[in-house]
């Protein structure tokens, strides 16, 4: 039987976050919700706002007093807030690293103050421009210069894991990393420069699909609720303390080919349009891709027995019903997570 936990979820408002408040409310916890509302928005708590054991607090991580007070009343920390996206991140360095870095320092200190079990969010950014195949979590990082806005990102979640993992160390804090690959789904934003519900609005309204580059590079996409099982399975999981794990499908598409399912799936008579990164982003510096982006997941398996169910034509139908649009194919609906044991 699954003991009834108090979770504080920072980004809980979040694409991710509101799904994991979901389904850990689904299970029967309390979750308190640490949100900012910069990029979430409390439209994606709508399912769960009725439930009695849902609290949203709106405040950021950066005020280290308000982290710690809610840490203090929790079993076990989530933290996902961050500033996201590579348009957010390319346009405000300043703001997104102190976030990422200093907001994530304060719920690090507050786990460690009040001993909780954290279970943080990193990134496959990590990892950088290592477009060597499969990236086992023991891969080298391949950064570029700290001129190129996007490392900045990567470079404030490899500060957050050397963080965690330190206290970790020194002194013994259940944290566990989790490298989240490219997750899609329902409530993400195509705000941020997402590539896949920006796509899929345009395949549904018939424009042309803006492809970035030559569209070569090569990417994996993870449905939210197998994202979600994923860190069920790690919170539950005893020797997940002190890990690193990729969490991601190993389903690999060039970004054209997504484009070109998208427009297939989709019925439409949408053109590609290949885009320059020069011409995406302003300043014409801020910006530079990885050709691959694949994750070796045997470590997750062979701990928790995690796979995802969703391959990637589920997901590209299910991001085109998200958009508004209908597909030509019989949809199977990516399912939800099962019911994962809870631990402290
Ligand atoms: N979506 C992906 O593909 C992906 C991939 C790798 C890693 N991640 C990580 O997963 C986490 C969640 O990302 P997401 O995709 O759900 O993005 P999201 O933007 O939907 O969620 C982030 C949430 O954090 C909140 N937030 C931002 N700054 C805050 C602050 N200072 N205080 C409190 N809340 C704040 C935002 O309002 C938002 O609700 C992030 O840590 C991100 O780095 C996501």
């Amino acid at each position: 039987m699954t003991t009834s936990l108090t979770y504080l979820v920072t980004g809980g408002a979040g694409f991710i976050g509101s799904h994991l408040t979901d389904a850990l409310l689904a299970q029967g916890h309390t979750v308190v919700v640490l949100d900012d509302l910069s990029t979430g928005d409390r439209g994606n708590l709508a399912a769960a706002w009725p439930d009695p054991r849902l609290r949203f607090v709106r405040g950021s991580v950066l005020d280290a007093r308000l982290v710690d007070e809610l840490t203090a009343r929790c079993d076990a920390v989530v933290h996902l807030a961050a500033a996201v996206g590579v348009r957010r991140v390319v346009e405000q360095p300043l703001r997104s690293f102190a976030t990422n870095v200093r907001g994530t320092e304060h719920v690090i200190e507050a786990a460690h103050r009040h001993g909780r079990r954290l279970l943080l969010a990193s990134t496959a950014e990590i990892y950088g421009k290592n477009s060597a195949g499969p990236v086992a979590e023991t891969a080298d990082r391949i950064l570029g210069q700290t001129t190129v806005a996007r490392w900045s990102y990567a470079t404030a979640k490899a500060v957050d894991e050397i963080l965690a993992l330190g206290h970790h160390r020194e002194h013994g804090l259940p944290v566990t990393v989790a490298r989240l690959f490219n997750t899609v789904g329902p409530r993400q934003s195509a705000a941020n420069g997402m590539v896949l519900p920006r796509l899929a609005a345009q395949a549904v309204a018939g424009q042309p699909l803006t492809v970035y580059g030559d569209g070569t590079q090569r990417r994996c996409f993870t449905y939210v609720t197998d994202v979600v099982d994923a860190l069920l399975r790690l919170l539950a999981h005893p020797g997940a303390d002190g890990e690193v794990f990729n969490v991601g499908s190993a389903e690999e598409t060039t970004i054209a080919d997504l484009a070109g399912l998208l427009v297939e799936r989709s019925g439409s008579a949408s053109p590609l349009r290949f885009v320059p990164y020069e011409e995406v982003y302003a300043d014409g510096h801020g910006f530079e891709d990885a050709a691959r982006r694949v994750p070796d997941t045997r470590k997750l398996r062979e701990l928790t027995g995690w796979t995802p169910r969703a391959d990637l034509l589920d997901i590209v139908d299910a991001a085109l019903l998200d958009a508004g649009g209908g597909t030509p194919g019989p949809v199977t609906a990516p399912s939800a997570s099962p019911a994962v044991p809870a631990r402290v």
